[in-house]
Protein backbone atom coordinates (compact mmCIF):
# COMPACT_ATOMS: atom_id res chain seq x y z
CA UNK A 1 0.00 0.00 0.00
CA UNK A 2 1.02 3.67 -1.01
CA UNK A 3 0.89 6.96 0.75
CA UNK A 4 -2.02 7.91 -1.87
CA UNK A 5 -3.66 5.07 -1.31
CA UNK A 6 -4.34 5.97 2.31
CA UNK A 7 -7.51 7.87 2.64
CA UNK A 8 -7.73 7.49 6.72
CA UNK A 9 -6.37 6.73 10.30
CA UNK A 10 -6.98 3.18 9.90
CA UNK A 11 -4.64 3.00 6.20
CA UNK A 12 -2.13 5.02 7.80
CA UNK A 13 -1.85 3.09 11.00
CA UNK A 14 -1.75 0.18 8.52
CA UNK A 15 1.01 1.37 6.89
CA UNK A 16 2.97 2.26 9.81
CA UNK A 17 2.44 -1.16 11.18
CA UNK A 18 4.68 -2.75 8.02
CA UNK A 19 7.45 -0.18 8.27
CA UNK A 20 7.69 0.11 12.27
CA UNK A 21 9.37 -2.63 13.77
CA UNK A 22 7.09 -4.41 16.36
CA UNK A 23 8.35 -2.25 19.74
CA UNK A 24 8.14 0.83 18.23
CA UNK A 25 4.87 0.20 16.47
CA UNK A 26 3.61 -1.05 19.78
CA UNK A 27 4.92 1.85 22.28
CA UNK A 28 2.59 4.38 19.80
CA UNK A 29 -0.23 2.02 19.19
CA UNK A 30 -0.33 0.38 22.77
CA UNK A 31 -1.94 1.95 26.01
CA UNK A 32 -2.72 0.77 29.37
CA UNK A 33 -3.47 -2.01 30.79
CA UNK A 34 -6.80 -3.59 29.14
CA UNK A 35 -6.47 0.00 26.87
CA UNK A 36 -10.08 0.14 27.80
CA UNK A 37 -9.81 4.23 27.56
CA UNK A 38 -7.91 3.68 24.46
CA UNK A 39 -10.92 2.69 22.61
CA UNK A 40 -13.45 4.40 24.73
CA UNK A 41 -11.96 7.52 23.81
CA UNK A 42 -12.81 7.44 20.01
CA UNK A 43 -16.05 5.10 20.92
CA UNK A 44 -17.26 8.15 22.84
CA UNK A 45 -17.36 10.41 19.82
CA UNK A 46 -20.51 7.82 18.76
CA UNK A 47 -22.62 7.83 22.02
CA UNK A 48 -24.09 11.79 20.47
CA UNK A 49 -25.07 12.68 16.66
CA UNK A 50 -24.63 15.62 14.53
CA UNK A 51 -27.69 17.54 13.50
CA UNK A 52 -27.38 19.36 10.43
CA UNK A 53 -28.57 22.66 9.19
CA UNK A 54 -29.73 22.58 5.45
CA UNK A 55 -30.29 25.63 3.01
CA UNK A 56 -27.31 27.96 4.37
CA UNK A 57 -25.29 29.08 1.71
CA UNK A 58 -22.34 27.46 2.49
CA UNK A 59 -19.80 27.82 -0.39
CA UNK A 60 -17.01 29.67 1.64
CA UNK A 61 -16.24 27.97 4.80
CA UNK A 62 -13.75 29.38 7.33
CA UNK A 63 -12.00 26.58 9.79
CA UNK A 64 -9.71 29.51 11.79
CA UNK A 65 -9.95 29.43 15.31
CA UNK A 66 -8.20 31.59 18.03
CA UNK A 67 -6.48 29.56 20.45
CA UNK A 68 -4.54 30.44 23.86
CA UNK A 69 -4.23 33.72 21.64
CA UNK A 70 -2.59 32.42 18.22
CA UNK A 71 -4.94 32.06 15.04
CA UNK A 72 -5.06 29.00 13.91
CA UNK A 73 -6.21 28.44 10.16
CA UNK A 74 -7.05 25.02 11.10
CA UNK A 75 -9.16 23.44 14.45
CA UNK A 76 -7.14 20.94 15.00
CA UNK A 77 -2.97 20.56 15.58
CA UNK A 78 -0.33 18.14 16.51
CA UNK A 79 -0.25 17.49 20.43
CA UNK A 80 3.63 17.34 22.17
CA UNK A 81 4.61 13.42 21.80
CA UNK A 82 7.60 12.15 22.38
CA UNK A 83 10.61 10.15 20.33
CA UNK A 84 9.66 11.37 16.92
CA UNK A 85 12.98 10.22 15.87
CA UNK A 86 12.24 6.71 16.63
CA UNK A 87 9.55 6.63 14.00
CA UNK A 88 11.09 8.26 11.38
CA UNK A 89 14.53 9.90 10.80
CA UNK A 90 13.05 13.41 9.92
CA UNK A 91 10.62 13.24 13.12
CA UNK A 92 10.01 16.16 14.67
CA UNK A 93 11.13 18.44 11.34
CA UNK A 94 8.61 16.51 9.77
CA UNK A 95 5.44 17.30 11.67
CA UNK A 96 6.21 21.07 12.12
CA UNK A 97 6.81 21.51 8.46
CA UNK A 98 3.16 19.82 8.09
CA UNK A 99 1.69 22.16 10.85
CA UNK A 100 3.43 25.20 9.53
CA UNK A 101 1.90 24.49 6.11
CA UNK A 102 -1.08 23.50 7.07
CA UNK A 103 -1.47 27.24 9.79
CA UNK A 104 -1.27 24.78 12.71
CA UNK A 105 0.15 24.67 16.11
CA UNK A 106 2.59 21.69 16.91
CA UNK A 107 4.27 20.53 20.37
CA UNK A 108 7.71 19.51 21.02
CA UNK A 109 7.81 16.98 24.20
CA UNK A 110 10.59 17.33 26.70
CA UNK A 111 11.28 14.06 25.47
CA UNK A 112 11.76 15.47 21.63
CA UNK A 113 14.32 14.56 19.54
CA UNK A 114 14.67 17.59 17.76
CA UNK A 115 15.41 20.68 20.14
CA UNK A 116 13.17 23.39 20.69
CA UNK A 117 15.10 26.24 19.43
CA UNK A 118 15.89 24.95 16.21
CA UNK A 119 12.41 24.23 15.34
CA UNK A 120 11.51 27.78 16.77
CA UNK A 121 13.94 28.75 14.00
CA UNK A 122 12.84 27.08 11.36
CA UNK A 123 8.88 27.26 11.63
CA UNK A 124 6.97 30.61 12.45
CA UNK A 125 3.62 28.36 13.40
CA UNK A 126 2.89 28.82 16.74
CA UNK A 127 4.82 26.04 18.75
CA UNK A 128 3.51 24.18 22.01
CA UNK A 129 6.30 23.09 24.21
CA UNK A 130 5.40 20.12 26.94
CA UNK A 131 6.86 20.26 29.93
CA UNK A 132 7.78 17.33 32.45
CA UNK A 133 8.12 18.77 36.10
CA UNK A 134 11.04 16.67 37.10
CA UNK A 135 12.52 15.53 40.21
CA UNK A 136 15.58 18.19 39.72
CA UNK A 137 14.74 21.71 40.41
CA UNK A 138 17.54 23.04 38.29
CA UNK A 139 16.54 21.22 35.33
CA UNK A 140 12.99 22.13 35.70
CA UNK A 141 14.46 26.34 35.88
CA UNK A 142 16.92 25.71 33.04
CA UNK A 143 13.88 23.80 30.62
CA UNK A 144 11.60 26.81 31.30
CA UNK A 145 14.00 29.56 30.68
CA UNK A 146 15.48 27.80 27.66
CA UNK A 147 11.64 27.44 26.45
CA UNK A 148 11.08 31.30 27.27
CA UNK A 149 14.40 32.52 25.35
CA UNK A 150 13.51 30.07 22.54
CA UNK A 151 9.89 32.12 22.03
CA UNK A 152 7.68 28.63 22.46
CA UNK A 153 4.33 30.17 22.16
CA UNK A 154 2.46 28.18 24.82
CA UNK A 155 3.85 26.24 27.79
CA UNK A 156 1.88 22.89 28.37
CA UNK A 157 2.52 21.34 31.84
CA UNK A 158 1.63 17.61 31.81
CA UNK A 159 0.25 16.71 34.73
CA UNK A 160 -1.16 13.38 34.17
CA UNK A 161 2.18 11.38 34.02
CA UNK A 162 2.86 11.41 37.47
CA UNK A 163 4.03 7.93 37.43
CA UNK A 164 4.26 5.69 33.95
CA UNK A 165 1.66 3.72 33.45
CA UNK A 166 1.19 0.19 32.67
CA UNK A 167 1.68 -0.54 29.24
CA UNK A 168 1.97 -4.26 28.99
CA UNK A 169 2.76 -3.93 25.33
CA UNK A 170 6.05 -1.95 26.13
CA UNK A 171 6.86 -4.86 29.00
CA UNK A 172 6.46 -7.74 26.51
CA UNK A 173 8.27 -6.24 23.57
CA UNK A 174 11.35 -4.43 26.21
CA UNK A 175 11.11 -0.79 24.22
CA UNK A 176 13.15 1.06 25.75
CA UNK A 177 15.25 4.09 24.94
CA UNK A 178 17.86 4.05 24.03
CA UNK A 179 17.33 0.05 22.33
CA UNK A 180 17.58 -2.87 24.79
CA UNK A 181 15.42 -5.24 23.84
CA UNK A 182 14.06 -8.69 24.18
CA UNK A 183 14.65 -11.67 22.10
CA UNK A 184 11.47 -11.31 20.16
CA UNK A 185 12.41 -7.77 19.99
CA UNK A 186 15.36 -8.34 18.27
CA UNK A 187 13.46 -10.36 15.92
CA UNK A 188 11.33 -7.59 15.57
CA UNK A 189 14.31 -5.40 14.53
CA UNK A 190 15.65 -7.61 12.30
CA UNK A 191 12.52 -8.45 10.08
CA UNK A 192 12.54 -4.33 9.17
CA UNK A 193 15.75 -4.01 8.04
CA UNK A 194 14.82 -0.56 5.75
CA UNK A 195 13.75 0.88 8.97
CA UNK A 196 17.12 -0.06 10.54
CA UNK A 197 19.25 1.37 7.56
CA UNK A 198 17.18 4.37 7.39
CA UNK A 199 17.60 4.73 11.53
CA UNK A 200 21.74 4.33 11.61
CA UNK A 201 22.49 6.13 8.40
CA UNK A 202 21.01 9.71 9.58
CA UNK A 203 21.22 11.46 12.77
CA UNK A 204 22.15 10.20 16.09
CA UNK A 205 19.44 9.57 18.21
CA UNK A 206 19.35 12.04 21.00
CA UNK A 207 17.11 13.90 23.18
CA UNK A 208 18.38 17.67 22.98
CA UNK A 209 15.46 19.31 25.68
CA UNK A 210 17.12 17.69 28.34
CA UNK A 211 20.83 15.72 27.33
CA UNK A 212 22.49 18.19 29.61
CA UNK A 213 20.75 16.85 32.29
CA UNK A 214 20.26 12.89 31.28
CA UNK A 215 22.84 10.54 31.09
CA UNK A 216 21.60 8.44 27.57
CA UNK A 217 24.47 6.43 27.26
CA UNK A 218 24.29 4.11 30.48
CA UNK A 219 21.49 1.86 31.15
CA UNK A 220 18.30 2.06 28.84
CA UNK A 221 15.41 3.71 30.53
CA UNK A 222 11.90 2.48 29.77
CA UNK A 223 9.38 5.19 29.44
CA UNK A 224 7.31 3.52 32.59
CA UNK A 225 11.59 4.22 34.78
CA UNK A 226 11.33 7.64 33.02
CA UNK A 227 8.39 8.73 34.39
CA UNK A 228 8.88 7.00 37.87
CA UNK A 229 12.67 8.12 38.57
CA UNK A 230 12.96 11.26 36.99
CA UNK A 231 9.52 12.70 38.01
CA UNK A 232 8.49 14.64 40.62
CA UNK A 233 5.81 12.74 42.50
CA UNK A 234 5.48 15.85 44.61
CA UNK A 235 4.29 17.78 41.71
CA UNK A 236 1.07 19.83 43.07
CA UNK A 237 -0.67 22.95 42.27
CA UNK A 238 1.98 25.27 44.21
CA UNK A 239 4.88 23.71 41.41
CA UNK A 240 2.36 24.62 38.93
CA UNK A 241 1.15 28.16 40.42
CA UNK A 242 5.23 28.67 40.16
CA UNK A 243 5.47 27.62 36.97
CA UNK A 244 2.51 30.02 36.02
CA UNK A 245 3.86 33.04 37.37
CA UNK A 246 7.79 32.77 36.02
CA UNK A 247 6.36 31.81 32.68
CA UNK A 248 4.54 34.78 32.62
CA UNK A 249 2.42 34.12 29.07
CA UNK A 250 0.29 31.71 27.51
CA UNK A 251 0.03 28.14 29.98
CA UNK A 252 -1.82 25.12 29.80
CA UNK A 253 -2.28 22.16 31.77
CA UNK A 254 -2.77 18.90 29.90
CA UNK A 255 -4.53 15.91 31.40
CA UNK A 256 -6.87 17.80 33.32
CA UNK A 257 -10.14 16.15 33.71
CA UNK A 258 -12.51 16.91 36.22
CA UNK A 259 -14.33 20.13 36.21
CA UNK A 260 -12.96 21.60 39.62
CA UNK A 261 -9.53 20.84 38.35
CA UNK A 262 -10.20 23.06 35.48
CA UNK A 263 -11.71 25.18 37.86
CA UNK A 264 -8.64 25.71 39.90
CA UNK A 265 -6.71 25.93 36.67
CA UNK A 266 -8.24 29.27 35.80
CA UNK A 267 -7.38 30.23 39.64
CA UNK A 268 -3.89 29.79 39.33
CA UNK A 269 -3.87 31.70 35.86
CA UNK A 270 -3.58 29.13 33.22
CA UNK A 271 -4.96 29.94 30.38
CA UNK A 272 -5.47 26.60 28.74
CA UNK A 273 -6.48 23.44 30.10
CA UNK A 274 -6.35 20.47 27.85
CA UNK A 275 -9.20 17.55 28.36
CA UNK A 276 -6.59 14.64 27.83
CA UNK A 277 -5.88 11.10 29.37
CA UNK A 278 -2.87 10.87 27.50
CA UNK A 279 -4.41 8.53 24.91
CA UNK A 280 -5.44 6.26 27.28
CA UNK A 281 -1.76 5.62 27.63
CA UNK A 282 -1.75 6.07 31.92
CA UNK A 283 -5.07 5.61 33.49
CA UNK A 284 -6.73 2.57 32.01
CA UNK A 285 -10.27 3.06 33.22
CA UNK A 286 -10.06 6.97 32.86
CA UNK A 287 -13.32 8.62 31.50
CA UNK A 288 -12.85 9.38 27.66
CA UNK A 289 -11.79 12.93 26.91
CA UNK A 290 -15.31 13.79 24.97
CA UNK A 291 -17.23 12.41 27.56
CA UNK A 292 -15.84 14.74 30.14
CA UNK A 293 -15.54 18.24 27.65
CA UNK A 294 -19.14 19.28 28.31
CA UNK A 295 -18.78 19.58 32.15
CA UNK A 296 -15.46 21.10 31.88
CA UNK A 297 -16.17 23.82 29.31
CA UNK A 298 -19.43 24.44 31.76
CA UNK A 299 -17.18 25.30 34.87
CA UNK A 300 -14.51 27.36 33.34
CA UNK A 301 -14.85 27.65 29.50
CA UNK A 302 -15.34 31.27 30.11
CA UNK A 303 -11.93 31.86 31.95
CA UNK A 304 -9.88 29.56 30.05
CA UNK A 305 -9.67 27.93 26.55
CA UNK A 306 -10.31 24.55 26.34
CA UNK A 307 -9.23 21.99 24.19
CA UNK A 308 -9.13 18.54 24.17
CA UNK A 309 -7.63 15.37 22.82
CA UNK A 310 -7.80 11.68 22.41
CA UNK A 311 -9.05 9.15 20.34
CA UNK A 312 -9.56 11.63 16.96
CA UNK A 313 -9.45 10.04 13.74
CA UNK A 314 -12.60 11.97 11.83
CA UNK A 315 -13.18 15.39 11.12
CA UNK A 316 -16.69 14.99 12.44
CA UNK A 317 -14.94 14.19 16.01
CA UNK A 318 -13.68 16.97 15.83
CA UNK A 319 -16.89 18.68 15.15
CA UNK A 320 -18.22 17.32 18.07
CA UNK A 321 -15.70 18.44 20.09
CA UNK A 322 -15.86 21.78 18.77
CA UNK A 323 -20.01 21.70 19.03
CA UNK A 324 -19.48 21.17 22.47
CA UNK A 325 -17.29 24.38 23.61
CA UNK A 326 -13.50 22.50 22.60
CA UNK A 327 -11.39 25.66 21.04
CA UNK A 328 -9.34 23.32 19.38
CA UNK A 329 -8.31 19.34 19.50
CA UNK A 330 -4.92 17.46 19.59
CA UNK A 331 -4.10 14.80 17.52
CA UNK A 332 -1.72 12.11 18.46
CA UNK A 333 -1.30 9.10 16.45
CA UNK A 334 -3.46 10.61 14.07
CA UNK A 335 -0.59 12.33 12.87
CA UNK A 336 2.17 9.58 14.17
CA UNK A 337 1.22 6.47 11.95
CA UNK A 338 1.66 8.82 8.49
CA UNK A 339 4.68 10.17 9.83
CA UNK A 340 6.07 6.77 10.58
CA UNK A 341 4.79 5.39 6.71
CA UNK A 342 6.01 8.42 4.81
CA UNK A 343 7.59 11.30 6.50
CA UNK A 344 6.46 14.77 6.17
CA UNK A 345 4.81 13.59 2.81
CA UNK A 346 2.95 11.62 5.35
CA UNK A 347 2.18 13.65 8.27
CA UNK A 348 0.95 16.48 5.44
CA UNK A 349 -1.60 14.02 3.74
CA UNK A 350 -3.23 13.31 6.60
CA UNK A 351 -3.56 16.81 7.88
CA UNK A 352 -4.53 17.68 3.83
CA UNK A 353 -7.38 14.51 4.35
CA UNK A 354 -8.17 16.37 7.53
CA UNK A 355 -8.70 19.81 6.53
CA UNK A 356 -10.47 18.43 3.25
CA UNK A 357 -12.98 16.65 5.83
CA UNK A 358 -13.66 19.12 7.95
CA UNK A 359 -14.20 21.51 4.71
CA UNK A 360 -17.15 18.88 3.46
CA UNK A 361 -18.93 18.49 7.01
CA UNK A 362 -18.62 22.04 7.76
CA UNK A 363 -20.77 22.16 4.50
CA UNK A 364 -22.75 19.31 4.66
CA UNK A 365 -23.59 20.82 9.05
CA UNK A 366 -24.79 24.22 7.32
CA UNK A 367 -21.69 25.86 9.16
CA UNK A 368 -19.55 28.44 7.30
CA UNK A 369 -17.68 29.39 10.50
CA UNK A 370 -16.23 27.25 13.82
CA UNK A 371 -18.41 29.61 15.63
CA UNK A 372 -21.27 28.59 14.98
CA UNK A 373 -21.23 25.08 16.22
CA UNK A 374 -23.21 24.69 19.28
CA UNK A 375 -24.47 21.69 21.32
CA UNK A 376 -27.52 22.73 19.70
CA UNK A 377 -25.77 20.68 16.97
CA UNK A 378 -25.89 17.31 18.88
CA UNK A 379 -28.23 15.10 20.12
CA UNK A 380 -27.12 12.65 22.45
CA UNK A 381 -28.48 8.73 22.09
C1 LIG B 1 4.12 8.59 26.26
C2 LIG B 1 4.79 9.78 26.86
C3 LIG B 1 6.24 9.81 26.75
O1 LIG B 1 2.90 8.59 26.25
O2 LIG B 1 4.18 10.97 26.51
O3 LIG B 1 4.78 7.63 25.85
Amino acid sequence: MSLDRCHNFHDFRRLAQRRLPGPIFHYIDGAAEDETTYRRNTEAFETCDLVPSVLRGVENVDLSVTVMGHKLALPVYCSPTALQRLFHHDGERAVAAAAAKYGTMFGVSSLGTVSLEELRKAYATPQIYQFYLHKDPGLNRAMLARAKDAGVDIMMLTVDSITGGNRERDLRTGFTIPFRLTAAGMLQFALKPRWGINYVTHERFKLPQLDKHVDMSGSALSISRYFTDMLDPSMNWDHAADMVRQWNGQFALKGVMSAADAKRAADIGCTGVVVSNHGGRQLDGSRASFDQLAEIVDAAGDRLDVLMDGGVQRGTHVLKALSLGAKAVGVGRYYLYPLAAAGQAGVERALGLMQTELLRDMKLMGCTAIGQLSCDNLRFR
